[in-house]
């Protein structure tokens, strides 16, 4: 890649406005939908910026989209960090969440407000994102009251999922629906801003989208919640893993990039790039004083 970028990028894109919590709290009130993606790096950060969505998230999906993992398990925090650092250099307005991956968190309040403020620290996170009511919820309320936003995420929890029976639909029965029910309610008692509800019947999310007070999330949770998020990577066709069947795909950019890497190796072969148009030249005079000084 060069060094040199072929267009300068605008400082000042998509909506001029900083997203706020007061904001997307009017935004739910309203019934304005809250528009929320994924990003992991500089230019899809800048993406997300032009493209003016809401808030931003670096998911832990960045684990099997980034360095290619085979789940979102194994990333550690410093990895998260680091996507979570360059998304921040590309997004001005969009609320930005920082994922906190899994064993970040869990064992105690103190270990849960350490990563929280490290992700707010080094990489400029607004807010972070954790998995799961029960214990979670504990956690949630303790960076809280540290001070940091915190957006909760129940139903479909990868980081659990084994537990739940693998990557499925939740909340399918009543006992299921009615603890997916309780997890949300204590994750806003304990003060979060937001939840997102992954992978449960339209049904369920819509009872208990009446029930809360916070803007909720949904992801293959039908239409009735606040707003939607999607992976970056499944809603573009950069990743071609497993979709999940409300991964709707609005591009196809893996193809596309495939065929542009194949184009190149072609010219590269063929002798057909680079052209002069792509070649820097040097005054005749100098050329020959070069050689000369060359022997
Ligand atoms: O990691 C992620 O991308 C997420 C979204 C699916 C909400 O948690």
């Amino acid at each position: 890649m060069s060094a040199t970028p072929h267009t300068p990028v605008p400082q000042q894109l998509g909506d001029p406005v900083p997203m706020t919590l007061t904001r997307l709290a009017e935004k739910r009130i309203l019934g304005e939908p809250i528009v929320m993606i994924t990003a992991y790096d500089y230019p899809s950060a800048q993406v997300a910026q032009e493209a003016g969505v809401d808030i931003v998230l670096v998911g832990d999906s960045g684990a099997m989209t980034v360095p290619g993992y085979p789940s979102t398990v194994p990333v550690s925090t410093d990895e998260m960090l680091m996507l979570a650092a360059a998304v921040r250099r590309g997004l001005h307005t969009p609320l930005l969440v920082g994922d906190l991956p899994f064993g970040s968190y869990e064992a105690s309040d103190e270990q849960a407000i350490t990563t929280a403020q490290r992700f707010v620290k080094e990489a400029g996170c607004d807010a972070v994102k954790l998995e799961r009511g029960g214990t979670s919820a504990q956690r949630a309320a303790a960076i809280v009251q540290a001070g940091i936003p915190v957006m909760g995420h129940v139903g479909l929890t990868p980081q659990t999922a084994t537990a739940l029976g693998g990557y499925r639909a939740q909340a399918r029965t009543s006992e299921r629906a009615l603890a997916v029910a309780r997890d949300a309610l204590a994750l806003q008692e304990a003060g979060c801003f937001s939840i997102v509800f992954e992978a449960i019947p339209a049904a369920v999310a819509a009872e208990l989208v009446a029930r809360l007070e916070i803007p909720v999330i949904g992801i293959g949770a039908g239409p009735a919640t606040d707003g939607q998020v999607l992976v970056l990577h499944d809603l573009l066709g950069i990743y071609d893993g497993h979709a999940p069947r409300f991964a709707k795909r609005y591009g196809e950019v893996k193809a596309q990039m495939i065929a542009g890497v194949a184009q190149y190796a072609t010219e590269v072969r063929s002798r057909a790039f680079p052209t002069p148009e792509h070649t820097y030249s040097i005054d005749d005079e100098e050329l020959d004083r070069f050689r000369a000084a060359l022997g």
